[in-house]
């Protein structure tokens, strides 16, 4: 965990300094819990004869935000697969889906698409028209400065999970274990922003903890002398 912290002040600095200068300590996701709140767990497949095709979908559950969309976007996008890789989330071009061509995206990976950004949008307490020109979700050249911010949250949530969460699988014990499939809780955005912009409104919890804002050098205390 404080090697974590200290990973994600020292080398993701371009989304935790982004704009307030905020960085991250321990108080960020645990906010006095043990385990933090907003954490996740895998919920997919739901039996083998399913597979592929249920996604979870039209269930009642808080991953979905109680919608019909799927509950298994945050497993598909933010684990890599047995290859290393993660799944794409871009479906949208201008290109005529009548005629299904190979490679053209099937609904239901829109429909993916579309819960992972409700998740982003309620994690963050905004609008999709925060990071998107929503008359055109496909081209990176009209976006906001905040859709790259979000596009880096992404690859460092994927990081944290790769190098720090998931090798605690065999350290915790079975009863801090998923409901399902008996893995570790995971962060993914809502874990920090819990409904907020900036987490905590953009306080800087960093500046008085030089010790967890690097992880291979010395702190600077320079700002205490
Ligand atoms: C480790 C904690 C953490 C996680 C996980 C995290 N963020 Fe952030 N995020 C921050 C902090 C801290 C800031 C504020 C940085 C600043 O303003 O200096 C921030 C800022 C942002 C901003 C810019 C807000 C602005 O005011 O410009 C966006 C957009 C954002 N995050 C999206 C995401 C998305 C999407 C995810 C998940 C894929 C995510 N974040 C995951 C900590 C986190
Ligand atoms: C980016 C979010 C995040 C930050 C920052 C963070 N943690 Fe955690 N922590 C988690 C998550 C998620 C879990 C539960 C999952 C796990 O242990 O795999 C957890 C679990 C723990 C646990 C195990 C609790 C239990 O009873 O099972 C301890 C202890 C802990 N963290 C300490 C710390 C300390 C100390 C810091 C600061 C140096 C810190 N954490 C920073 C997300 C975070
Ligand atoms: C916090 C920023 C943020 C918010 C809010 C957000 N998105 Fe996104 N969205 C992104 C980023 C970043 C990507 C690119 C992800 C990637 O491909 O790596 C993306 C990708 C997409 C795509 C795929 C684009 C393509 O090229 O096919 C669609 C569609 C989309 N978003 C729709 C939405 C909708 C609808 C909402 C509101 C419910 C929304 N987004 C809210 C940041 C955001």
């Amino acid at each position: 965990m404080i090697e974590m912290t200290q990973n994600i002040n020292q080398n993701w600095a371009a989304h935790v300094q982004a704009n307030a200068e905020v960085g991250v300590t321990c108080y960020t996701c645990h906010r006095g819990q043990p385990v933090p709140n907003n954490v996740w767990f895998r919920v997919s497949p739901v039996n083998s004869n399913v597979a592929g095709w249920s996604a979870n979908q039209n269930r009642v559950t808080m991953v979905s935000n109680f919608t019909s969309l799927p509950s298994d976007y945050l497993e598909t996008y933010l684990l890599a697969d047995a290859d290393g890789q993660y799944a794409q989330i871009a479906v949208h071009d201008l290109e005529s889906r009548v005629q299904q061509q190979p490679g053209d995206p099937l609904i239901q990976q829109t429909e993916r698409t579309y819960a992972f950004m409700n998740y982003f949008a309620n994690s963050l307490g905004v609008n999709c028209v925060f990071c998107h020109n929503s008359r055109a979700f496909y081209d990176p050249g009209q976006v906001t400065p905040q859709w790259a911010t979000a596009g880096l949250g992404i690859i460092m949530v994927q990081e944290q999970l790769e190098q720090y969460i998931l090798p605690l699988q065999d350290v915790l014990p079975a009863e801090r274990l998923g409901p399902v499939y008996a893995d570790v809780p995971k962060l993914a955005c809502r874990t920090c922003h819990q409904g907020e912009q900036q987490p905590l409104n953009g306080l800087n919890v960093i500046r008085n903890w030089p010790e967890l804002a690097v992880l291979d050098d010395l702190p600077d205390y320079s700002a205490f002398e």
